[in-house]
């Protein structure tokens, strides 16, 4: 039985590197496995922010998953807070982690970078809370952009870890927890920054020119592609010395489905203006009809939350049967 798990935080827009990191995956999946669950992870979203409009962004995230093509009959979506066994569970698997290993996420040091001990105890803790939210649900695939493998990959530590102690093998007991794989498209990995090649896109960015949201206009789009940083020459490559055009060749591949290949060849001899133009479009064509939708869905916010309240109901009994199976093996309770 293979069951998908993912989540997004509502901490503000969608971009492109989340649609086609994450979303696009998810998409593709909900097809070929038995079960997907995706979520809208707010108790992430609090860690470093105090984001503004939390609970609108909510639904604005779960209107998007609808959007871009989570199909209800295949998939089920939520809100990690109405369900109290994430953070449960959390505090559990806190109890099985060490500080050294989460003192070893790279973007628990890159958030806390320059700012040591003010950094919230929840960003530290925040590959636990993931954890605990894959586990719950003994997902068995993971789709997540590059930079949240190393985070999937604890908590196929922690499964490992927890599973040596409390399944005893060979005495008919089962392991608790399911073994968690990531799953990366190869092709994409990680969606660069438009004005610092350098830096993954990302929506908490001070700079809109960062990134380009999923709802943002054609002239927004226009606009933002034309100040994207280049590199040095003219040439439309995709080379480890040109990290902006692989970047923008790698985003044209992704809205447009041609491979980088024969953008490559399409684009020889051409110069920056008329690729970053053509791009644009290409763009704005790739968006407009998940814009249509967006638009429809969440004109509804009450239709939006029976969806969501079905969903977290939906998914309760995996998430406590687990919980108590974990508290069980444990000896917690009586
Ligand atoms: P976040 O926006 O951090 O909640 O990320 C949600 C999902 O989008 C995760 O699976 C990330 O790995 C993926 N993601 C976020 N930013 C990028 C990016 N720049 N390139 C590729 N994937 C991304
Ligand atoms: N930490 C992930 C991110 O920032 C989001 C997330 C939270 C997640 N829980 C998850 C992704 C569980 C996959 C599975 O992108």
């Amino acid at each position: 039985m293979r069951r998908i798990f993912s989540g997004i935080k509502p901490t503000g827009l969608l971009h492109l590197g989340n649609y086609l990191g994450a979303i696009k995956q998810w998409v593709e999946l909900q097809n070929k496995v038995d079960e997907s669950i995706f979520c809208v992870v707010d108790l992430h979203a609090i860690t470093a922010l105090r984001p503004e409009n939390l609970s609108e962004n909510i639904l604005k995230i779960a209107a998007w998953y609808l959007a871009c093509g989570i199909d209800l009959e295949k998939s089920k979506i939520f809100v990690q807070s109405m369900r109290p066994e994430h953070a449960e569970l959390t505090w559990i698997l806190n109890c099985f982690s060490t500080m050294g290993e989460l003192n070893r996420m790279t973007q628990y040091k890159e958030k806390s970078e320059g700012k040591k001990d003010s950094v919230s105890v929840g960003l530290f803790d925040y590959p636990i809370l993931m954890a605990a939210d894959i586990l719950l649900y003994s997902a068995t695939d993971v789709p997540v952009g590059e930079d949240q493998k190393q985070h999937v990959e604890l908590a196929r530590d922690l499964a490992i870890r927890f599973n040596n102690i409390y399944a005893k093998s060979g005495s008919g007991s089962r392991d608790i927890f399911t073994i968690p794989e990531p799953i990366i498209d190869a092709g994409v990995r990680r969606i660069k920054a438009l004005d610092n090649p350098l830096k993954k896109m990302e929506k908490s960015s001070a700079s809109a020119l960062n990134y380009i949201a999923l709802d943002d206009s054609p002239d927004e789009i226009r606009k933002k592609i034309q100040r994207a940083v280049t590199d040095s020459s003219d040439e439309i490559v995709a080379r480890e010395d040109k990290p902006a055009m692989t970047n923008l060749l790698n985003i044209f591949s992704g809205v447009s489905g041609r491979d980088i290949k024969s953008l490559e060849l399409d684009y020889r001899g051409k110069n920056y203006g008329e690729f970053k133009k053509d791009l644009a479009e290409e763009i704005i064509l790739f968006l407009k009809p998940k814009q249509k939708k967006f638009k429809e869905i969440f004109a509804d916010k009450e239709k939006l939350r029976q969806i969501l309240t079905d969903g977290s109901e939906s998914v309760a009994p995996i998430a406590k049967e687990m919980l108590g199976k974990v508290k069980k093996a444990i000896g917690l309770g009586i």
